[in-house]
């Protein structure tokens, strides 16, 4: 990792603690229970890989600093609204996130079902509430993009394949299709909000983008998948070793460890390849891919 993009990516993580804070229900605000597990949930860990994204495409498309910000925002909480309800006893059953108690184990299982559906209207309301796009038309379009993302046919669709698919052993192309909508829906949607808050693109710039997210969003969680069974839970944050212990098909599960190295590093070629054309207005999103793809959790 180059300095330069390591100061970059802290500047933003940093500068999104701080937006985040703000976008959220200010602590103390009632219902306080509801609003502290809200800020419990988002605030205070994450790598913010999808405000990372939505920054660095936004600077291929010359987008406002303010309108990404608050693109980002909308999108890291749908995110973290994810992971609030990915955690729940019903479905993954994980009491350890982001290094501390996970939302429903800190405060309880209802608590954390509502933060995550408060979380999930806050997302709509940033994002309607103020100007990011460059006229009405364009933000609707942006609203649009985070619903399709979010649901039965992107994020909530593939944690449904995902739950369906315990135990059982899927085919490779079975595999990416959950992982595609569990994971890859949202990361391909930080990439369109990120460039929609800028320039408006040529089709076949915005082809090549779309490319290059698609393969990020597979690759994210192949990673995620690798990292389940070479990391440990202190490093990760999480449990270690949850999928097996789950019987849940991974990359790893179907095609072993080398093999889903492999298809990472497959990812990465193809993802960096698509951003050829744009030269260095890609460097954050060539060298968030390579980070994608190297990093320990
Ligand atoms: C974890 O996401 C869940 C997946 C979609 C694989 P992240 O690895 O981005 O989690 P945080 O936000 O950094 O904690
Ligand atoms: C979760 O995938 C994807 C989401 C939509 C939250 P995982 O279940 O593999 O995520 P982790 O490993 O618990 O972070
Ligand atoms: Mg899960
Ligand atoms: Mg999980
Ligand atoms: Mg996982």
């Amino acid at each position: 990792m180059t300095q330069e993009f390591s100061a970059w990516m802290g500047g933003i993580q940093a500068r999104m603690e701080t937006a985040l804070g703000r976008q959220l229900p200010p602590q103390g605000a009632l219902p306080a229970r509801l609003h502290d597990a809200m800020r419990y949930a988002v605030l205070g860990g994450g790598k913010r890989v999808r405000p990372l994204l939505v920054f660095a495409a936004g600077e291929v498309a010359d987008a406002p600093e303010a309108s990404l910000e608050v693109v980002a925002g909308a999108i890291e909480m749908i995110h973290a609204y994810s992971l609030v309800h990915d955690d729940l006893p019903c479905m993954d059953n994980d009491d350890l996130r982001r290094g501390r108690p996970t939302v429903h184990k800190e405060f309880d299982y209802a608590t954390a079902l509502l933060a995550g559906d408060a979380l999930q209207a806050q997302a709509t309301l940033i994002l309607s509430d103020r100007h990011v796009a460059p006229d009405a038309a364009a933000q609707l379009e942006m609203l649009r993009v985070l619903a399709q993302a979010s649901g039965s046919r992107g994020m909530c669709g593939g944690q449904q394949i995902d739950l369906d698919a315990v135990g059982k052993p899927l085919t490779e192309p079975e595999l990416e299709l959950m992982h595609i909508h569990k994971t890859g829906a949202l990361i391909r949607a930080s990439v369109t909000l990120g460039t929609l808050c800028g320039t408006p693109l040529s089709p076949q710039e915005s082809a090549k983008l779309d490319h290059y997210a698609k393969c990020v969003g597979l690759l994210f969680q192949v990673v995620d998948d690798i990292l389940d069974v070479t990391q440990d839970s202190a490093t990760l944050g999480k449990t270690a070793g949850k999928d097996a212990k789950d019987d849940k098909p991974t990359y790893v599960s179907i095609l072993g460890l080398a093999e889903a190295r492999r298809k990472a590093q497959t990812l990465l070629e193809d993802a960096l390849a698509a951003l050829e054309p744009f030269g260095t207005r890609a460097r954050c999103l060539r060298e968030l891919a390579e980070f994608i793809t190297s990093r320990s959790f």
